[in-house]
This record gives C-alpha cells, sequence and structure tokens, in this order.
C-alpha cells in the first residue's frame, strides 16, 4: 500500500536525481525551555516506510527540547521540483551498535566534532573565541591520532510522522497542490488545502 511516507520518499529520490542541494537537509524545529520556536538544519540520512532518521547528539539542546516537552516539527524544500513538506511525529531515540557503525562513515571532521563535544565543550555551549574552538580541535585530533571511537552521546533518532504535509508549487497559476495527511489508528486521511 502506498503511504503519505512513500509518497515523500519517491518526491524525495527525484530531488536526488535532480541533485538539488536542498535533497539531503531539512530544518527541525523543537520548542525551548521558554516555549520559543527554535530550529536548525539536519541531515536526512534515510527516508524510507519506517519514517525519517537522523544522527544526533543525545545530549544536545534539541533532543532536551523534545524529552522536556515531545514537540517537534520537521520541515523542507526542494527547490528542483518545488516540493515543500512538514512533518509532525512520534520518535524512537536509538544508540545501538549499528548507530556507531554508521557514525565511523562520517567523514573525519564530522566525527572529530562530535568528539570534540563529548570531551571538550558540549555542543551549542558559548565560546571565549573562534580561536580557542581551532586550537582545542587541532589538540584534540593530535591526541586521538585517528584512533575514534563514537561517542556515547551519538544517537539515530527515528521519525515517524503522524501528520505530514506536503506542497507541490505551481508560480505559473499559483495552483498550488496542498495535501495533509494525519494518521489515525494506522489509517491516513487526506485532507486537500486551499493553496
Ligand atoms: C548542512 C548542515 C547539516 C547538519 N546536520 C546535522 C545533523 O544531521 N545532526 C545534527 O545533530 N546537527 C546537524 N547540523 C548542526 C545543527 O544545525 C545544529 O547547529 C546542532 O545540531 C546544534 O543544535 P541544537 O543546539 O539546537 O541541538 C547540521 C548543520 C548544517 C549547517
Amino acid at each position: 500500500m502506498t503511504t503519505p511516507i512513500n509518497r515523500l520518499g519517491t518526491l524525495h529520490e527525484t530531488a536526488i536525481e535532480q541533485r538539488d542541494p536542498c535533497a539531503h537537509f531539512a530544518t527541525l524545529i523543537t520548542m525551548d525551555e521558554e516555549g520559543q520556536p527554535t530550529s536548525r538544519i539536519v541531515t536526512l540520512r534515510s527516508l524510507d516506510q519506517d519514517g525519517i532518521a537522523l544522527l544526533v547528539n543525545a545530549d544536545s539542546p534539541k533532543i532536551r527540547h523534545w524529552r522536556m516537552n515531545g514537540k517537534w516539527e520537521l520541515s523542507g524544500f526542494w527547490p528542483s521540483i518545488m516540493v515543500q513538506y512538514r512533518l509532525r511525529c512520534d520518535a524512537e531515540l536509538e544508540q545501538t551498535k549499528a548507530v556507531r557503525q554508521e557514525w565511523l562513515a562520517k567523514p573525519h571532521a564530522s566525527r572529530l566534532a562530535d568528539l570534540y563535544h563529548q570531551r571538550v565543550r558540549p555542543e551549542s555551549a558559548p565560546l571565549p573565541s573562534r580561536q580557542t574552538l581551532l586550537d582545542e580541535l587541532a589538540a584534540l585530533d593530535a591526541e586521538l591520532e585517528n584512533d575514534m571511537a563514537a561517542p556515547p552521546a551519538v544517537s539515530r533518532l527515528l521519525l515517524k510522522p503522524k501528520l505530514l504535509e506536503i506542497g507541490r508549487a505551481s508560480l505559473a497559476d499559483r495552483l498550488h497542490d496542498r495535501r495533509l495527511y494525519r494518521l489515525h489508528a494506522e489509517t491516513w486521511t487526506e485532507t486537500i488545502l486551499v493553496p
């Protein structure tokens, strides 16, 4: 059976085929301690019928927000096909051997940054200067000598959509095609929205 997630997956594949620079990125929005929305870019590691997988630091502010209030939205835009989407979801945070293996495939600089978060300063902590970061990263790189094991906080976040809006823009006539899907007791409903 084709589900809205499959539909999003098919559009994602098309965006990748079109070499869309935004194909692998999305915006993850959480609600912070003051109830304010806060957003950041994340990388889509996979998008299939199970949901959308991200790699995150379990100690980061975004995960702290989620644990605090359970709210988030993921949104993205693929300009090559003029498709926007947003979704709300349940989520699972996994810290498994397979996740640590996946982490090992990340580029060196990316792994170094994750280890920096674990050993030196946590993600999103304030820095006295940019030079401090560069010096501390160089020192950590020299200390590790490529002996890199995944930090314990490295996690796979699996987003399982319960609400999904897909919009296909038609700039020529403004008759954008907007569809809102909601999951109720394992059945998806579709509502067509005024563009
Ligand atoms: C292109 C790009 C891709 C990124 N991908 C991820 C990602 O997959 N996972 C992640 O945790 N942070 C990623 N980041 C960093 C986040 O945008 C963010 O700065 C960081 O996760 C800290 O967010 P937080 O303090 O709100 O938790 C990416 C940033 C950019 C610019």
